[in-house]
This record gives C-alpha cells, structure tokens and sequence, in this order.
C-alpha cells in the first residue's frame, strides 16, 4: 500500500485526457474558452498506459478518466480498453458531461467503468443552455438513460451557483425519487479560467444541506464510502440518494487518498496546488521506470496536509486561477 507523509493511504489517480470541452460551462471557462493547449503537449496513450502500468506496481488500484470532456479526444475508448486490461487496476471510472458519450455506453459496460459522473447542474432545458453556453440538453439525458439502461452507476454532479441555479436544487432532489441516481451537489471553486476571480460562496454545503432538509424533513444520513468526499443521505421512498461536496471548505481531506495528472502530463498531489511534477517531461527524458517511481514517491511523501496548505504553497501567490478542464475536476 502506498502512503504519504500524513498517513493517508493513496490509492487513487485521476486522469485529465484533455483539457478540450465542447460546453463552456461558465464556472469553469470563460464565453471564449481557454487557451487550449498544442496537442504535443498532451501526454499520448502510450505515456498514460506506461503512468498507470508504473503507479498500478506502486498501490493504485482506482482510476478515473476525466477533461476537459474526455470523448472530445480522438479513439478515447481506445485508452479506456488499454487502462482496464492493466494489472492491479480494479476500478474504473469516468467523469463527462455526456453529449458525445451515448454512443459508447455500451462498450465502457464491456470495459467494465464501474461508474459515470456526469455534469448536469439543471433538468431545466433552457437553464441548460444558460448554464453550459450550448444547447445539449437532450443529449446528455438520452447519455443518463442509457448508463441506467445498461445498469451503470451514476452520479450526478450539480455546481450549485448563486442566482443561476438554487431554484434547481430541490428539482434535481426530486429526480431521485424515480431515478437510482446519486445527485452530488458542489460547491463553486474558483477554477473558472478568468484569472483568480472568486465566487463569494453563499451557498456552502451547510446552507445546501439546510435547504434540502427544509423541503424533505425525513431526509436521513446514509453511511459515506471510506475516502468519500461527499456527505451523503437518503429521503425514504426514493430510488437515488443525494450528497453534498465541500469542494471549497475543504472538509475532506483528513482522509484524501487521491493524486491528479492534468492534460498535459502534472502531477497534482492536491486539487488546489499549482503542479508539484511534470511526468511528461520526466518521461520524454528517457528516465528508467525505476527513476520515475522514486521520483513519484518523493513527491507522495511531500503532500500538502490539505487543500488550503495546498494553495497557500502556489508558486504564482495569487491564487488559483486556471479552468477546471485542464485539471479534471
Ligand atoms: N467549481 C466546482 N465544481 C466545478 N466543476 C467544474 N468547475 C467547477 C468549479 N468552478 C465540476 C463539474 C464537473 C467536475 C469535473 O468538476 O461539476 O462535473
Ligand atoms: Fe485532497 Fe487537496 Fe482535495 Fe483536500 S483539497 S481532498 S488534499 S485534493
């Protein structure tokens, strides 16, 4: 098993493919989206299967696939089958906003993904579009249909956002009620890709939670995963059950056993540190596979103790600045 220096067991990677998205949702891009990055930049199949082979030999054994929107990049399946043969990695996972993704559903079922995140902060169509800048509200249900259909797990990622989507939450509660979906509401972080702008936070997983109990007073606490980051119950009578993550307040990370590598090819120890390594540029220098496992267990063993150390370590001092897509969220 593999620790870091705070004890925490790290058993889990998760992956950015890209930092392309095809929606501009607005808490995380600006209208114009973001600089994309060239594609050479981007670590190449080969290089995530050598990562993973390497970090899989090391103790991880979950991995998610994350963006920008992962099936914006070309023969995505292709690294989803190549990762799932991998030796000692036994969960799979994906997070997407589910327009280009209906038509894979079923051979990410054969490639044994165990469970979808998908983004959908409103069940309102022209919310939708307000929201995401782009009209494919109908795709991403018709994605949600088929992952039930082909009996995946399902969670659902609502950002909840002052004055754009408050009035949804206790509609996207009520979905759960036919639906055996977990609807996961997050609180806005500031990685929106416009400089370090941060959304005052009125809408924290206390006044969230608080809200919900308000509309459904027999709502219970339901037993968290270990390692889970959400605070999870479950209304009597409903298939699905809610959570809420305090992705700002940061109340979680006393049990983080997770690291991150952006598109193109950072380590991330902590969502909210500026990139401890770059592995891409390890690998391109023909370091051995035994160089770069010291090199990624010096980096484990130098972990923020949370995500505010984290921040309060960025080498630019000013913040987090950059877009959710080129870290994955
Ligand atoms: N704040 C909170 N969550 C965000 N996400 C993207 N940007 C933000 C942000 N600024 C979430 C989306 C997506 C996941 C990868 O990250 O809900 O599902
Ligand atoms: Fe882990 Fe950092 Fe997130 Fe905390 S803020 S849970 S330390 S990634």
């Amino acid at each position: 098993m593999l620790y870091d220096n705070h004890g925490r067991e790290i058993n889990y990677v998760r992956i950015a493919v890209t930092d392309r998205c095809n929606l501009r949702c607005f808490y995380c891009m600006p209208e114009e989206g973001i600089q994309y990055m060239p594609k050479k930049d981007l670590l190449t199949f080969e290089e995530i299967e050598r990562l993973v082979t390497l970090l899989a030999a090391m103790g991880i054994s979950k991995v998610r696939f994350t963006g920008g929107e992962p099936f914006v990049r070309k023969d995505f399946m292709e690294l989803v089958n190549s990762i799932s043969a991998i030796q000692g990695i036994d969960s799979l996972h994906l997070t997407t906003n589910g327009v280009l993704t209906g038509p894979y559903v079923q051979q990410l079922k054969q490639a044994g993904v165990k469970s979808v995140n998908l983004s959908l902060d409103t069940l309102d169509r022209e919310r939708f579009k307000i929201i995401t800048r782009r009209d494919e509200f109908d795709n991403v249900m018709d994605t949600l249909n088929l992952l039930l259909k082909e009996n995946i797990e399902v969670k659902i990622n609502a950002v909840v956002m002052e004055g754009k989507n408050t009035d949804d939450i206790l509609a996207l509660v009520d979905f759960t009620k036919d639906k055996p979906v977990s609807v996961r509401f997050i609180e806005e972080m500031p990685f929106n890709g416009e400089g370090s702008h941060y959304p005052i936070l009125n809408w924290t997983h206390k006044k969230i939670i608080d809200h919900i109990q308000g509309a459904y007073p027999n709502m219970v606490k339901i037993k968290d995963e270990p390692h889970s980051t959400s605070y999870n119950y479950s209304i009597p009578g409903h298939l699905g059950n809610i959570g809420v993550i305090a992705a700002f307040s940061r109340t979680f990370c006393g049990t983080c056993n997770r690291i991150r590598i952006t598109a193109q090819g950072t380590l991330k120890t902590c969502l909210y540190d500026d990139g401890v390594l770059s592995i891409r540029d390890l690998m391109r220098s023909q370091a051995s596979d035994t160089q770069i496992k010291e090199t990624l267990s010096k980096a484990f063993r130098n972990r923020a103790k949370d995500g505010f150390e984290a921040e309060r370590a960025r080498r630019s001092g000013a913040g987090v600045s950059e877009s959710m897509s080129t870290i994955g969220g």
